[in-house]
């Protein structure tokens, strides 16, 4: 069994690995996940403006694009893979803001200041923590009094499902929970498996009030998408493909 320590190394080795297949686009509506309602359908952002903002797993920097572009006032952006953070540098270059970025993993985040962020997100990342508590932990102490806290991520029972026989079938049990090691396109990483009861507890413990959970699919009418591919349209009909939380410090 690897220790943190050890999951991290191996977790940010496989992310700078990866990181070229993970490059998003620019995006006018902003963008929670796979089949998931976005921002103009939920209005979770609210307004922007003016907004102190900390992206946890900021990726390639997209998100972080559209803050800067909707007139968020400063952008702080943390990622475990070196690679990820040198494109999202290049992506928000033109941005006449302060924006700052960290190198470092979500469970130790070196240099974030306390009570400062209006609003903190996480968009497919904070399933990847392998401390969940602590992780919760830093978000909490970093925003301040009534700043929110977005995430989104896959939905554990969406990565239940498998297709087989031109039907879907429930892969294993949703209640087994912990670290995994795994190959995932074609890299050694853990991933770790958690309820959505689990992230919304630990919420709950970390000092934070659950505002609202997001389990809905909107496919659109033209979708052909292969049914055997891990996202699709006739996997979003039955299972959420993604899982939306909003909370906030009091
Ligand atoms: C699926 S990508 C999402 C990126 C971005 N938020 C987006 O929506 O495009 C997940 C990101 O989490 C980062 N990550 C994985 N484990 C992490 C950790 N423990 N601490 C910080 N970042 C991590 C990866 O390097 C990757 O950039």
């Amino acid at each position: 069994m690897l220790d943190t320590k050890e999951m991290l190394k191996m977790n940010k080795a496989g992310w700078d690995q990866v990181a070229d297949q993970f490059f998003e686009g620019s995006f006018d509506d902003f963008r929670y996940g796979p089949y998931a309602p976005t921002e103009s359908q939920l209005n979770l952002l609210g307004d922007i403006r003016n907004n102190v903002i900390l992206e946890v797993g900021c990726g390639s920097g997209h998100s972080l694009e559209f803050f800067a572009k909707n007139n968020a006032s400063e952008l702080w952006g943390v990622d475990l893979s070196g690679k990820q953070i040198k494109t999202a540098k290049s992506v928000v270059s033109a941005y006449d803001i302060p924006i700052y970025f960290i190198e470092s993993s979500m469970e130790d985040i070196p240099g974030l200041p306390n009570n400062y962020f209006d609003k903190v997100v996480s968009i497919y990342a904070l399933g990847w923590t392998v401390d969940l508590k602590k992780t919760l932990s830093n978000i909490f102490r970093s925003l301040k009094p009534r700043g929110e806290f977005i995430f989104s991520w896959e939905h554990p029972i969406h990565t239940k499902l498998a297709y087989e026989n031109n039907r879907f079938i429930i892969n294993g049990s949703f209640l087994k929970e912990g670290p995994e090691t795994v190959i995932w396109r074609e890299v050694p990483v853990v991933m770790h498996r958690r309820k959505v009861s689990t992230f919304v507890n630990e919420l709950i413990n970390a000092g934070f009030v659950v505002d609202q959970i997001i389990e809905e699919s909107t496919i659109p009418e033209n979708d052909q998408s292969n049914p055997e591919r891990w996202y699709s349209g006739d996997r979003a009909k039955i299972t959420p493909s993604t899982l939306i939380v909003k909370s906030h410090k009091v």
